[in-house]
């Protein structure tokens, strides 16, 4: 079976068990900042566990995109030495959220891969753990299912923890978590390994390919496992680990979705496709990377983009391994999009955008690395004994991003050793730095919880009734609030938009008799509910009394006019530069509107103007915003353009302007008719990162702002070079030109000027040994003028040794100078060496002129004495 049937077979499986198919959200987690990447197929589901997201469904199943790369559940260091680790793979799951529980969760699981009709596998290959106090799970297996107890493994805490164990399994530190029991499979007895449990478990004969997690709790930072509201299932299958068993290979590597991309990184690559390890890690790292820049990931210095960094360059630094010369890994995007574009369209539709971003972060790369060869070829310059310190090590790999690995092959070469443990200790501080510094650490029951739902009435209202229906202060709910405390409010209705989709959230108020909430933003949370921030001015509210709400109704139309510009714009764009720009970001608020994009070099001035022109001319066209709600299918198929990752319900929101120019899915605020926006101006345009574009502008009273404070800006320039804004133009070139040809002057004036005061000093000549002397300072000259200064003295007084000093900035500069016809016994160079030194700096040159300098300007005159001894002992 191929892996594309394996998929469809699967879901179709639990489809008829009832569940709903669910699409893969994204690899960037939507509203969790606990977590770096979605790691396992529950992630978008985790509020429905715990009981706060309510969803027309109670049995689910998904194939999910997962990358484990940082953070908890981490497999970077074993991706290509291993037959089964992966940073990207799919992970085939099934859900109960209170609805099924064990004994469904484990005859589904065996149904589906022992029944003819499905997978078919031999039962007596199949192994099972259970954690070891779940009997339960244990006679389910036994009794029901019969799988014999020889093939049945209890497993404990075996991770130096209670509840730390492999048959416990948990999202991260805190939330969701419970007992598991995993299913094996036994390659056989040609592979090294021991079963589950054993000194040899980690072995690839054994190898897990499905876990059953019975969510039954939601564990708190202090460590403590609460109840769920009803207890649940999460199972998770790798895809690429089950296929293996089906195509009767051992190694995920060797199953059919790794053949194209191992033979199209061999070939980016330049190598035999022979299955070394490091073509295994670069086969997996492009599917990793690619997901990821197609989910809207950059590589950075930080987070999401910094993990993302690391698997490029460690793909990079493979490849180098096996010979490639210059940049390969964008090259081996093509096969990527061949072999899963067709089940994941975002790769496809951004192909362009993935291969810059990564052929730009590889050519960045190698300048890091040939920066980072030339500070350790510095540092083992100064390197005493043969042991590479742990700090040189570090701050290459830190600063340069030079990998450890290559520092040990040099080290190697050159028969010396690293100090690995001293490098060890600064990676530990590095991480508790990290660590400190990270969000994605956060305790997830920290973050507000609400029960319910707030209704939303604001596409039509600004205006409206809502019942307190919790409030909290500091994050802890709380009965009551007095005037002064800063708190958050939740209503059960509200016409406040809730900041989402790059629209900023409303502000306004919400009264009633003597009560006075200001409220300063509004966010919501995943299970729906809207949480409206700000302080108490007067009055006390206590949970359960009615509000007035009202929106700041100038504020909230402005923000319209600049998301409904921010779509006219994203469709002109597209017109204007093509099809492969696509939303990487957009920010609205009343102020301005901001939208990033991919593409791959900087809008052109003409095509700022074809964009302001389109937008604007749809503007005058005064159509009516249209909203409609529908099904997704049914929005796309009418071209809607939706965001890739973004998480879209069963019914959307689809807004249409212009009859057709701009369709997108959006559960924005806008303008009722583009009229309404009045004028569209871009005010910025830039990059952001490789590929990344981000263009600013102003709509609305803002735009007409934006022209008032160019207008008057305008006149004042006019008013300063008295014109007006008709000749300001050609008075600013005349002024140009009038203040070239004064410069000009200046510079002959100076010359004159400086001539006559060469004649002049030349007169200050006095004679040492019969030879003629000029030792003097002059103030404020520079270098420059000292240089022409000795020339013309040379000229004048045609055999002699001069030495002229200056102090400018708070610093000396001294030139000497020497003619031809003394430079046999007098040397300027040797002449500045000396007075360059009494004034506490260094100078030297040629014999016929030297210059020189130095911070102790008291010194000055003791310098240009030396003058005179220097002929007297020279001469
Ligand atoms: N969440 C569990 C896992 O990732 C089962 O899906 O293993």
């Amino acid at each position: 079976m191929k892996s594309a049937e394996i998929r469809e077979a699967f879901l179709r499986f639990f489809e008829e068990k009832g569940h709903t198919r669910v699409a893969s959200s994204s690899l960037i987690p939507a509203n969790d900042p606990t977590l770096l990447f979605t790691n396992a197929g529950m992630n978008q589901f985790k509020d429905c566990f715990l009981g706060l997201e309510k969803r027309a469904y109670t049995r689910a199943t998904t194939s999910q995109k997962c990358v484990r790369a940082g953070g908890k559940h981490n497999d970077l260091e074993n991706v290509g030495y291993t037959a089964r680790h992966h940073t990207f793979f799919e992970m085939l799951g099934n859900f109960s959220f209170g609805d099924y529980f064990k004994r469904d969760a484990i005859t589904y699981a065996w149904e589906f891969l022992t029944s003819d009709k499905w997978l078919a596998l031999p039962k007596d290959k199949l192994w099972v753990t259970v954690y070891a106090s779940d009997d339960e799970a244990y006679d389910i297996w036994t009794k029901e299912v019969g799988v014999p107890a020889e093939r049945m493994v209890r497993i404990g805490d075996n991770k130096g923890a209670p509840y730390a164990s492999d048959n416990f399994w948990a999202m991260g530190d805190t939330g969701p978590c419970g007992p598991c029991t995993e299913i094996f499979f036994d390659h056989g007895e040609g592979i090294w390994g021991g079963p589950p449990g054993s000194p040899e478990e980690d072995g690839d004969r054994y190898i897990e390919i499905w876990n059953n997690v019975f969510m039954q709790f939601n564990r708190t930072a202090d460590g403590v496992l609460h109840p769920l509201p009803a207890p649940s299932v999460d199972t998770g299958m790798g895809l690429e680990r089950i296929s293996a068993v089906l195509q009767h290979v051992h190694s995920n590597y060797e199953i059919d979705l790794f053949q194209n991309l191992l033979s199209a990184s061999a070939q980016a690559i330049g190598c035999a496709n022979d299955g070394a390890p490091s073509l295994k890690v670069v086969a997996d790292h492009i599917r990793s990377c690619g997901f990821l820049i197609a989910d809207g990931v950059l590589p950075s210095n930080e987070g999401r983009g910094y993990v993302l960094r690391r698997i490029i360059r460690r793909a990079c630094r493979h490849g180098n391994k096996l010979g490639a010369s210059g940049s390969f890994f964008h090259k081996i995007v093509a096969a990527l999009v061949q072999e899963m574009g067709a089940a994941y369209p975002e790769l496809s539709a951004q192909q362009a955008h993935i291969e810059r971003v990564l052929k730009t972060e590889e050519e960045q790369f190698a300048k890091t690395l040939e920066q980072g060869l030339r500070v350790l070829e510095q540092d083992l310059a100064g390197l005493q004994g043969k042991v590479i310190p742990g700090e040189v090590i570090f701050k290459l790999y830190d600063t340069y991003g030079f990998p450890v690995d290559l520092t040990g092959d040099i080290a190697r070469e050159r028969e010396l050793t690293l100090d690995e443990e001293g490098f060890e200790r600064e990676m530990q501080a590095q991480r508790e730095r990290a660590r400190s510094a990270s969000a994605f650490g956060m305790d997830y029951n920290a973050l507000v919880r609400v029960e319910g739902q707030t209704q939303f009435t604001g596409y039509s209202h600004t205006q409206g009734q809502g019942r307190v229906l919790a409030l909290f202060k500091a994050g802890q709910a709380a009965e009551q609030l007095v005037a002064g405390d800063e708190a958050v409010v939740v209503l059960d209705q509200t016409p406040f938009y809730a900041e989402s989709g790059g629209q900023a959230g409303d502000c306004g108020y919400l009264l009633a008799n003597g009560v006075r909430f200001e409220v300063r933003d509004t966010t919501k949370t995943a299970g729906g509910a809207f949480l409206h921030h700000g302080v108490l001015v007067s009055g006390s509210v206590a949970v359960g009394a009615t509000l007035e709400a009202q929106v700041d109704a100038e504020v909230r139309q402005a923000s319209a006019l600049n998301h409904s510009a921010t779509h006219l714009l994203h469709a002109a764009l597209r017109q204007v530069l093509g099809d492969h720009v696509q939303q990487k970001g957009s920010l609205v608020h009343s102020q301005a509107l901001r939208f990033d994009f991919s593409h791959f070099e900087a809008v052109k001035p003409e095509q700022l103007k074809t964009l302001e022109a389109l937008v604007n001319a749809e503007i005058r066209k005064n159509t009516l915003v249209e909203t409609e709600e529908t099904d997704i299918e049914t929005a796309k198929a009418k071209g809607a353009m939706a965001l890739f990752g973004e998480k879209y319900g069963d019914q959307v929101r689809v807004l249409s302007m212009g009859q057709g120019f701009s369709v997108e899915l959006c559960g924005g605020i806008h303008a009722q008719r583009t009229g309404d926006i009045g004028l569209f101006k871009i005010t910025s345009e830039g990059g952001v990162a490789a590929g990344v574009r981000r263009i600013e502008a102003v709509t609305g009273a803002g735009a007409l702002e934006y022209f008032t404070q160019a207008e008057t800006q305008l006149k004042e320039a006019a008013g300063l070079v008295k014109g007006s804004r008709d000749n300001l133009l050609d008075k600013l070139s005349g002024l140009l030109d009038r203040n070239r040809q004064l410069e000009k002057e200046l510079e002959q004036l100076k010359a004159k000027a400086a001539s006559a005061a060469g004649s002049e000093l030349a007169n200050e000549a006095v004679e040492v040994k019969g030879i003629k002397v000029l030792a003097t300072r002059l103030e404020g000259q520079d270098g420059k003028a000292l240089l022409a200064l000795v020339d013309q003295l040379k000229n004048k007084l045609g055999s002699a040794l001069i030495l002229l000093g200056s102090v400018v900035d708070d610093k000396v500069v001294l030139v000497a100078g020497v003619t031809p016809d003394l430079t046999a016994k007098l040397k300027a160079g040797e002449l500045m060496k000396q007075a360059a030194a009494v004034v506490g700096g260094k100078g030297g040159g040629r014999p016929d002129m030297a210059q020189g300098g130095g911070t102790d300007t008291s010194r000055l005159d003791e310098a240009l004495a030396l003058a005179t001894q220097f002929v007297e002992q020279g001469a």
